[in-house]
């Protein structure tokens, strides 16, 4: 007998990007729909009137009435040893890792500290209606086993992988190329395609990474074409200059990466804020995925990405969306994305309501190569959903009293929601966590 649920409330699922097709042509929504999870995935969804009766016999019906019933929320980028770094006061990227985040990640090479945060963190993504990240460990292999090993007892789909660094920190936290390699191999071997497991390739950055380790990572990413490539680029100014000074013959911090071949479909480039064209061209041309990172670039005083200069027609950049957290400093991807539409305005563009929705489900599902598995509540994708309330809090439901249709409702939501508005989180169809 299968294991069936049903949740009742108001549905919004994407099919398109609104940027592409139209907010009206982007997404399914039912005022008051039903969707039937069926052993973990989504069996059905359709109007409450048709669906109600026909569910079978037994079915459970979580009744969200009201309430939005979307998927799962999705973290493209995120440090698990910095959940005790977030709120770090006073410097910008550089001294920032070297005075708070290089000492705490040193806690790392315990497993039992990384158990602990790992249970903690996972805890908090939910809280956060968060069902899959890709997450940055320490340079330690115990941070990453720690964190697979935590997730796939959850059934949780997560990337991730331990940073490979092997200069440019306290030698605590360094590796070697070889041995950068060789554990970085091993966890591939013991965790790639686990359960949901996925392993993201981790050089932190072309600071803390030699040409030789560089280029250990693009083996690697040679050798296993189905692992993700994550890391850090064009965040901050000094860090910009670092890299040119490091790296002498390189036409641009993006050259760097395209030289050892780390480049891809299946690559993550967070911040991508001071970019030249050139390396718009390249990222472009390569389909990797520029990653906006809005509360920890305010917070960092990093700078302002410019989603329509990586966007631009022509050559189109695949941009992605996080919290960065501890340099970000929010675990939900609903402030996450007011914070991008602010970043956006300071740019004068324009971003709408539907579009950042779109990016915390299937826009981020894409860049990450998983529409087919997560990111919209398609029929046989694997049924991690939030249902949220967009009256949660007192000035919310106030606020709500002049919304007058789904957009605007919607954007309220985005501008005032964060984890408070999370009323339930699914994975596989179970619930997690519960306001
Ligand atoms: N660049 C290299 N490492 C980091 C990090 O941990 N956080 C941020 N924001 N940028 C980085
Ligand atoms: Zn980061």
């Amino acid at each position: 007998m299968p294991v069936r649920r049903a949740l009742r409330g108001r549905i919004l699922s994407f099919e398109a990007d609104p940027a592409e097709v139209g907010d009206a042509a982007s997404h399914l929504y039912l005022e008051d729909g039903v969707v039937l999870v069926e052993d973990g995935r989504i069996a059905a969804l359709g109007e409450a009137g048709d669906m109600l009766g026909q569910l079978p016999e037994g079915t459970p019906v979580d009744d969200h009435a009201g309430h939005l019933i979307l998927p799962g929320l999705i973290d493209t980028h995120i440090h698990l040893p910095q959940t005790q770094v977030i709120a770090s006061h006073g410097t910008q990227l550089l001294d920032w890792l070297q005075k708070y985040t290089f000492v705490e990640e040193q806690r790392f090479a315990d497993f039992d500290h990384a158990a602990r945060i790992a249970c903690f963190f996972l805890d908090e993504l939910l809280r956060n209606g968060t069902t899959t990240a890709a997450v940055y460990g320490s340079v330690h292999t115990e941070s990453a086993d720690a964190l697979f090993a935590e997730a796939l007892r959850r059934n949780t789909r997560m990337i991730a992988g331990k940073v490979m660094m092997d200069r440019g920190a306290p030698a605590a936290l360094l590796d070697t190329a070889e041995s950068g390699y060789r554990e970085s191999k091993a966890l591939i071997e013991r965790w790639h395609g686990r359960g949901r497991l996925h392993y993201a390739v981790s050089p932190r950055f072309a600071v803390t990474s030699s040409d030789a380790q560089l280029e250990a990572a693009g083996a690697l990413l040679a050798e296993h074409p189905g692992c993700y490539l994550q890391t850090h680029l064009s965040e901050n100014p000094d860090e910009i200059a670092t890299v040119r000074r490091l790296f002498p013959w390189a036409k641009s911090y993006t050259d760097v990466y395209d030289r050892f071949g780390l480049l891809g479909e299946r690559s993550l480039f967070g911040h991508c804020i001071h970019l030249e064209e050139a390396e718009r061209r390249r990222l472009s041309a390569s389909r990797s995925v520029a990653v906006l990172c809005p509360t920890s670039n305010l917070f960092l005083g990093s700078g302002l990405f410019d989603l329509a200069a990586l966007r631009s027609a022509g050559r189109p950049v695949r941009v992605a969306l996080a919290t960065d957290i501890g340099g970000g400093t929010s675990y939900s991807m609903l402030r996450t994305a007011a914070e991008a539409y602010k970043v956006v305005q300071l740019r004068g563009q324009r971003w709408s309501a539907l579009e950042a929705l779109y990016a915390i489900t299937l826009g981020n599902a894409r860049a990450l190569g998983l529409e087919g598995e997560i990111g919209s509540l398609e029929p046989g994708t694997e049924a991690d959903i939030v249902v949220l309330d967009a009256r949660a809090t007192p000035a919310m439901a106030h606020r709500m009293e002049t919304a007058r249709d789904l957009a605007e409702q919607l954007f309220v939501l985005l501008i005032m929601g964060d984890e408070r508005a999370v009323r339930a989180t699914y994975v596989m169809g179970e619930p997690v966590s519960r306001a």
